[in-house]
Protein backbone atom coordinates (compact mmCIF):
# COMPACT_ATOMS: atom_id res chain seq x y z
CA UNK A 1 0.00 0.00 0.00
CA UNK A 2 2.07 3.09 -1.55
CA UNK A 3 -0.39 5.49 0.01
CA UNK A 4 -0.12 4.55 3.81
CA UNK A 5 3.23 4.76 5.45
CA UNK A 6 5.05 1.80 6.06
CA UNK A 7 5.01 0.31 9.72
CA UNK A 8 8.35 0.35 10.73
CA UNK A 9 9.43 -2.59 13.43
CA UNK A 10 6.85 -5.66 12.45
CA UNK A 11 8.72 -7.54 14.85
CA UNK A 12 8.25 -6.01 18.05
CA UNK A 13 4.56 -6.79 18.34
CA UNK A 14 2.84 -4.83 21.62
CA UNK A 15 -0.52 -6.07 23.13
CA UNK A 16 -2.21 -2.42 23.61
CA UNK A 17 -4.91 -1.73 26.12
CA UNK A 18 -7.18 1.17 26.68
CA UNK A 19 -10.47 2.82 27.96
CA UNK A 20 -13.17 4.27 26.09
CA UNK A 21 -11.43 8.13 25.65
CA UNK A 22 -7.98 7.11 26.82
CA UNK A 23 -4.95 7.52 24.79
CA UNK A 24 -3.70 4.10 23.52
CA UNK A 25 -0.06 4.00 24.62
CA UNK A 26 1.79 3.57 21.86
CA UNK A 27 0.54 6.99 20.87
CA UNK A 28 1.87 8.70 23.54
CA UNK A 29 0.31 12.04 25.10
CA UNK A 30 1.29 15.25 22.98
CA UNK A 31 2.80 12.89 20.15
CA UNK A 32 0.08 12.99 17.76
CA UNK A 33 0.96 15.31 15.29
CA UNK A 34 -1.69 16.66 12.50
CA UNK A 35 -0.97 16.06 9.18
CA UNK A 36 -0.20 19.29 6.95
CA UNK A 37 -1.39 21.40 9.76
CA UNK A 38 0.03 24.60 8.35
CA UNK A 39 -1.13 24.02 4.85
CA UNK A 40 -4.54 23.55 6.39
CA UNK A 41 -4.60 26.71 8.18
CA UNK A 42 -2.82 28.99 5.45
CA UNK A 43 -5.64 27.77 3.55
CA UNK A 44 -9.14 27.65 5.29
CA UNK A 45 -7.66 30.69 7.13
CA UNK A 46 -9.85 30.91 9.84
CA UNK A 47 -11.33 34.41 11.23
CA UNK A 48 -13.04 35.30 14.77
CA UNK A 49 -16.59 34.55 14.57
CA UNK A 50 -16.44 32.07 11.85
CA UNK A 51 -18.07 28.36 11.28
CA UNK A 52 -15.71 25.65 10.79
CA UNK A 53 -16.17 21.95 10.12
CA UNK A 54 -14.06 19.00 10.84
CA UNK A 55 -15.37 16.05 9.31
CA UNK A 56 -13.08 13.98 10.88
CA UNK A 57 -12.04 15.25 13.91
CA UNK A 58 -9.55 11.55 14.82
CA UNK A 59 -7.40 12.94 17.94
CA UNK A 60 -9.06 16.29 17.75
CA UNK A 61 -5.78 18.15 15.97
CA UNK A 62 -6.72 19.71 13.32
CA UNK A 63 -10.15 20.58 14.56
CA UNK A 64 -8.52 22.28 17.90
CA UNK A 65 -6.10 24.41 15.85
CA UNK A 66 -9.40 25.76 13.58
CA UNK A 67 -11.42 26.53 17.03
CA UNK A 68 -8.35 28.55 18.80
CA UNK A 69 -8.10 30.91 15.71
CA UNK A 70 -12.67 30.74 15.49
CA UNK A 71 -12.61 32.72 18.95
CA UNK A 72 -15.26 32.68 21.21
CA UNK A 73 -17.88 34.38 18.20
CA UNK A 74 -16.78 31.34 16.18
CA UNK A 75 -18.12 27.74 16.25
CA UNK A 76 -16.99 24.27 14.87
CA UNK A 77 -18.94 21.46 14.06
CA UNK A 78 -16.81 18.46 14.32
CA UNK A 79 -17.68 14.35 13.08
CA UNK A 80 -16.40 11.15 13.88
CA UNK A 81 -17.33 7.49 13.21
CA UNK A 82 -15.62 6.46 16.07
CA UNK A 83 -17.07 7.18 19.23
CA UNK A 84 -13.28 7.12 21.12
CA UNK A 85 -12.44 10.13 18.64
CA UNK A 86 -15.30 11.92 19.59
CA UNK A 87 -13.94 11.88 23.33
CA UNK A 88 -10.39 12.75 22.87
CA UNK A 89 -11.00 15.37 20.08
CA UNK A 90 -13.73 16.81 22.45
CA UNK A 91 -11.25 17.27 25.74
CA UNK A 92 -9.09 19.18 22.99
CA UNK A 93 -11.86 21.14 21.68
CA UNK A 94 -13.09 22.50 24.96
CA UNK A 95 -9.26 23.59 26.24
CA UNK A 96 -9.74 26.41 23.43
CA UNK A 97 -12.60 27.73 25.20
CA UNK A 98 -14.60 28.28 22.34
CA UNK A 99 -18.25 26.88 21.19
CA UNK A 100 -17.97 23.44 19.62
CA UNK A 101 -20.94 20.69 18.72
CA UNK A 102 -19.19 17.14 17.79
CA UNK A 103 -21.65 14.32 15.89
CA UNK A 104 -20.94 10.87 15.95
CA UNK A 105 -21.22 9.35 12.88
CA UNK A 106 -20.72 9.28 8.87
CA UNK A 107 -19.71 12.84 7.41
CA UNK A 108 -21.48 11.97 4.60
CA UNK A 109 -24.67 12.82 7.41
CA UNK A 110 -23.35 16.80 7.64
CA UNK A 111 -26.01 18.37 6.39
CA UNK A 112 -28.37 16.69 9.27
CA UNK A 113 -25.62 17.74 11.93
CA UNK A 114 -25.84 21.19 10.19
CA UNK A 115 -29.62 21.95 11.27
CA UNK A 116 -29.33 20.39 14.35
CA UNK A 117 -26.80 22.67 14.71
CA UNK A 118 -28.81 25.23 13.19
CA UNK A 119 -26.31 26.59 10.63
CA UNK A 120 -26.73 26.51 6.81
CA UNK A 121 -23.19 26.80 5.60
CA UNK A 122 -19.54 26.91 7.03
CA UNK A 123 -16.75 29.18 5.95
CA UNK A 124 -14.22 26.49 5.79
CA UNK A 125 -14.03 22.33 6.10
CA UNK A 126 -11.53 20.08 6.42
CA UNK A 127 -11.90 16.02 5.62
CA UNK A 128 -8.88 14.28 6.45
CA UNK A 129 -9.50 10.50 5.43
CA UNK A 130 -8.62 7.59 6.58
CA UNK A 131 -7.68 5.80 10.01
CA UNK A 132 -6.55 7.45 12.93
CA UNK A 133 -3.30 7.06 15.20
CA UNK A 134 -5.19 5.29 17.66
CA UNK A 135 -7.33 2.72 15.69
CA UNK A 136 -4.43 1.79 13.90
CA UNK A 137 -2.66 1.43 17.94
CA UNK A 138 -4.71 -0.69 19.44
CA UNK A 139 -4.90 -3.98 18.23
CA UNK A 140 -8.71 -5.00 19.46
CA UNK A 141 -9.63 -2.66 16.78
CA UNK A 142 -7.78 -5.01 14.31
CA UNK A 143 -6.56 -2.24 11.81
CA UNK A 144 -2.85 -3.36 12.08
CA UNK A 145 -1.14 -6.23 10.57
CA UNK A 146 1.19 -5.95 12.63
CA UNK A 147 -0.74 -6.32 15.87
CA UNK A 148 -2.41 -9.50 16.21
CA UNK A 149 -6.21 -8.66 17.29
CA UNK A 150 -9.73 -9.51 16.04
CA UNK A 151 -10.00 -9.16 12.06
CA UNK A 152 -12.07 -6.23 12.60
CA UNK A 153 -11.65 -2.47 11.17
CA UNK A 154 -14.98 -0.87 11.35
CA UNK A 155 -14.23 2.65 12.61
CA UNK A 156 -17.55 2.18 14.02
CA UNK A 157 -17.78 -1.11 15.46
CA UNK A 158 -21.32 -1.03 16.29
CA UNK A 159 -22.69 -0.70 12.73
CA UNK A 160 -22.40 -3.11 10.12
CA UNK A 161 -20.23 -6.35 8.84
CA UNK A 162 -16.42 -6.73 10.60
CA UNK A 163 -13.61 -7.55 7.87
CA UNK A 164 -13.95 -10.96 8.77
CA UNK A 165 -17.50 -11.61 7.95
CA UNK A 166 -16.63 -9.58 4.96
CA UNK A 167 -13.96 -12.02 4.69
CA UNK A 168 -15.70 -14.83 5.11
CA UNK A 169 -18.16 -14.23 2.24
CA UNK A 170 -16.66 -12.07 -0.32
CA UNK A 171 -17.01 -14.08 -3.53
CA UNK A 172 -13.66 -14.77 -5.32
CA UNK A 173 -14.17 -12.71 -8.16
CA UNK A 174 -15.11 -9.92 -6.04
CA UNK A 175 -12.28 -10.17 -3.99
CA UNK A 176 -10.26 -10.13 -7.22
CA UNK A 177 -11.24 -6.80 -8.29
CA UNK A 178 -11.23 -4.73 -5.26
CA UNK A 179 -7.60 -6.05 -4.82
CA UNK A 180 -7.27 -4.68 -8.09
CA UNK A 181 -8.89 -1.68 -7.97
CA UNK A 182 -8.67 -0.32 -4.47
CA UNK A 183 -5.55 -2.13 -2.99
CA UNK A 184 -3.88 -1.67 -6.39
CA UNK A 185 -2.22 -5.38 -6.03
CA UNK A 186 0.34 -6.60 -8.30
CA UNK A 187 -1.12 -10.19 -7.91
CA UNK A 188 -5.15 -9.84 -7.13
CA UNK A 189 -5.84 -13.50 -8.48
CA UNK A 190 -3.09 -15.12 -6.62
CA UNK A 191 -3.92 -13.32 -3.18
CA UNK A 192 -7.40 -14.23 -3.68
CA UNK A 193 -7.09 -17.98 -3.92
CA UNK A 194 -4.59 -18.32 -0.97
CA UNK A 195 -7.15 -16.47 1.31
CA UNK A 196 -10.34 -18.12 -0.12
CA UNK A 197 -8.41 -21.64 0.15
CA UNK A 198 -7.90 -20.70 3.33
CA UNK A 199 -11.37 -19.76 4.36
CA UNK A 200 -12.53 -22.61 3.14
CA UNK A 201 -10.24 -24.56 6.02
CA UNK A 202 -10.73 -22.54 8.47
CA UNK A 203 -12.65 -18.68 8.99
CA UNK A 204 -9.91 -15.80 8.96
CA UNK A 205 -10.69 -14.21 11.99
CA UNK A 206 -7.56 -12.82 13.88
CA UNK A 207 -5.12 -10.02 11.92
CA UNK A 208 -2.12 -12.24 12.75
CA UNK A 209 -3.93 -15.01 10.91
CA UNK A 210 -4.20 -13.10 7.90
CA UNK A 211 -0.78 -11.38 7.99
CA UNK A 212 1.04 -15.23 8.44
CA UNK A 213 -0.98 -15.94 5.50
CA UNK A 214 -0.07 -12.80 3.30
CA UNK A 215 3.60 -13.38 4.55
CA UNK A 216 3.94 -17.15 3.61
CA UNK A 217 2.18 -16.00 0.27
CA UNK A 218 5.09 -13.90 -0.62
CA UNK A 219 8.50 -15.50 0.77
CA UNK A 220 10.64 -12.69 -1.04
CA UNK A 221 9.04 -10.52 1.34
CA UNK A 222 11.57 -8.53 3.82
CA UNK A 223 11.56 -5.22 5.54
CA UNK A 224 14.37 -3.40 4.83
CA UNK A 225 15.85 0.09 4.00
CA UNK A 226 17.70 1.38 0.79
CA UNK A 227 17.94 4.51 -0.47
CA UNK A 228 15.07 5.50 1.62
CA UNK A 229 12.49 3.40 -0.08
CA UNK A 230 10.78 0.67 2.14
CA UNK A 231 9.59 -2.72 0.41
CA UNK A 232 5.94 -2.85 1.60
CA UNK A 233 4.82 -5.71 3.75
CA UNK A 234 2.82 -8.00 1.67
CA UNK A 235 -0.30 -7.35 3.92
CA UNK A 236 -0.11 -3.56 3.61
CA UNK A 237 -2.03 -3.23 0.37
CA UNK A 238 -4.71 -6.78 1.63
CA UNK A 239 -5.67 -4.18 5.06
CA UNK A 240 -6.34 -1.06 2.88
CA UNK A 241 -8.67 -2.72 0.81
CA UNK A 242 -10.19 -4.59 3.56
CA UNK A 243 -11.00 -1.25 5.45
CA UNK A 244 -11.95 0.54 2.82
CA UNK A 245 -14.52 -1.54 1.81
CA UNK A 246 -15.53 -2.34 5.16
CA UNK A 247 -16.13 1.25 6.10
CA UNK A 248 -17.11 2.33 2.45
CA UNK A 249 -14.79 4.78 2.48
CA UNK A 250 -15.12 5.73 -1.08
CA UNK A 251 -18.87 6.19 -1.32
CA UNK A 252 -19.08 8.36 1.96
CA UNK A 253 -15.88 10.58 0.24
CA UNK A 254 -18.37 10.24 -3.25
CA UNK A 255 -21.12 11.53 -0.94
CA UNK A 256 -19.23 14.33 1.11
CA UNK A 257 -18.27 16.00 -2.37
CA UNK A 258 -21.53 16.31 -3.94
CA UNK A 259 -23.41 18.18 -0.80
CA UNK A 260 -19.74 20.38 -0.59
CA UNK A 261 -21.33 23.05 -2.67
CA UNK A 262 -24.05 23.27 -0.49
CA UNK A 263 -22.65 23.37 3.17
CA UNK A 264 -19.58 25.74 1.73
CA UNK A 265 -20.77 29.38 2.34
CA UNK A 266 -19.82 31.54 -0.69
CA UNK A 267 -16.04 32.01 -0.69
CA UNK A 268 -15.96 28.89 1.96
CA UNK A 269 -12.59 26.61 1.30
CA UNK A 270 -12.60 22.88 1.78
CA UNK A 271 -9.13 21.15 2.22
CA UNK A 272 -9.24 17.12 1.85
CA UNK A 273 -6.48 15.28 3.01
CA UNK A 274 -5.98 11.79 1.41
CA UNK A 275 -3.99 9.08 1.85
CA UNK A 276 -5.26 6.54 -0.89
CA UNK A 277 -5.05 7.31 -5.05
CA UNK A 278 -8.15 6.67 -5.74
CA UNK A 279 -9.65 8.62 -3.02
CA UNK A 280 -7.73 12.03 -5.07
CA UNK A 281 -9.29 10.96 -8.09
CA UNK A 282 -12.46 11.59 -6.75
CA UNK A 283 -11.48 14.41 -4.95
CA UNK A 284 -9.50 15.87 -8.44
CA UNK A 285 -12.53 14.97 -10.47
CA UNK A 286 -15.17 16.62 -8.60
CA UNK A 287 -13.12 19.95 -7.81
CA UNK A 288 -12.41 20.21 -11.92
CA UNK A 289 -16.06 19.61 -12.32
CA UNK A 290 -17.04 22.21 -9.78
CA UNK A 291 -14.45 24.54 -11.32
CA UNK A 292 -15.68 23.95 -14.82
CA UNK A 293 -19.44 24.43 -13.46
CA UNK A 294 -18.71 27.56 -11.94
CA UNK A 295 -19.85 26.42 -8.02
CA UNK A 296 -15.93 26.91 -7.33
CA UNK A 297 -14.17 29.75 -8.51
CA UNK A 298 -10.37 28.54 -7.57
CA UNK A 299 -8.98 25.06 -6.94
CA UNK A 300 -5.55 23.43 -6.16
CA UNK A 301 -4.19 23.28 -9.57
CA UNK A 302 -2.07 20.50 -8.55
CA UNK A 303 -1.73 18.16 -5.82
CA UNK A 304 -0.07 19.57 -2.36
CA UNK A 305 2.23 16.97 -0.61
CA UNK A 306 3.71 17.26 2.80
CA UNK A 307 7.40 18.96 3.00
CA UNK A 308 10.46 16.57 3.12
CA UNK A 309 10.72 18.36 6.62
CA UNK A 310 7.21 17.34 7.61
CA UNK A 311 7.95 13.52 6.45
CA UNK A 312 10.78 13.22 8.40
CA UNK A 313 9.48 14.63 11.36
CA UNK A 314 6.07 12.88 10.91
CA UNK A 315 5.96 9.17 9.09
CA UNK A 316 2.23 9.05 9.02
CA UNK A 317 2.26 12.19 7.12
CA UNK A 318 4.32 10.91 3.83
CA UNK A 319 1.41 9.49 1.60
CA UNK A 320 -0.78 12.58 2.23
CA UNK A 321 -2.00 14.46 -0.78
CA UNK A 322 -3.78 17.72 -0.41
CA UNK A 323 -6.23 19.40 -2.52
CA UNK A 324 -8.46 22.33 -1.54
CA UNK A 325 -11.89 24.21 -4.14
CA UNK A 326 -13.26 27.82 -2.85
CA UNK A 327 -16.99 28.01 -3.17
CA UNK A 328 -17.64 30.87 -5.69
CA UNK A 329 -19.36 34.08 -4.26
CA UNK A 330 -22.72 32.76 -5.63
C1 LIG B 1 -6.75 10.60 9.86
S1 LIG B 1 -7.92 10.63 11.16
C2 LIG B 1 -8.17 12.33 11.47
C3 LIG B 1 -7.10 12.93 12.33
C4 LIG B 1 -7.40 14.38 12.74
N1 LIG B 1 -7.37 15.27 11.62
C5 LIG B 1 -6.44 14.86 13.81
O1 LIG B 1 -5.68 15.80 13.57
O2 LIG B 1 -6.43 14.30 14.90
C6 LIG B 1 -9.38 10.16 10.32
C7 LIG B 1 -10.60 10.04 11.23
O3 LIG B 1 -11.72 10.08 10.35
C8 LIG B 1 -12.70 9.19 10.77
N2 LIG B 1 -13.52 8.88 9.59
C9 LIG B 1 -13.12 8.28 8.44
N3 LIG B 1 -14.14 8.22 7.56
C10 LIG B 1 -15.21 8.83 8.17
C11 LIG B 1 -16.55 9.10 7.77
N4 LIG B 1 -17.05 8.72 6.57
N5 LIG B 1 -17.35 9.76 8.63
C12 LIG B 1 -16.90 10.14 9.85
N6 LIG B 1 -15.64 9.90 10.29
C13 LIG B 1 -14.80 9.26 9.46
C14 LIG B 1 -11.94 8.03 11.38
O4 LIG B 1 -12.72 7.36 12.35
C15 LIG B 1 -10.72 8.74 11.99
O5 LIG B 1 -10.94 9.02 13.36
Amino acid sequence: MPETPPETSPKRVRRLRYAPGKRPRSTPPGGHIPVMLREVLDLIDPTEGGIYVDATLGLGGHSSALLAKAGPEGLLIGMDFDANAILLATEKLKATGNPFRVFQGNFAGLEAAFSESGVDGCDGLLADLGMSSYQVDDPDRGFSYRRDGPLDMRMDPTKGKSAADFLGTVPEKDLVEALATIGNEPDPWGVARILIAARDKEPILRTGQLASLLESHNREWKLSKEKNKWKSHPAIRVFQTLRILVNRELANLEHLLRILPWILKPQGVAVILSFHSGEDRLVKKAFREGLASGIFDSISEHLWRPTFQEKLRNPRARSARLRWARRAKS
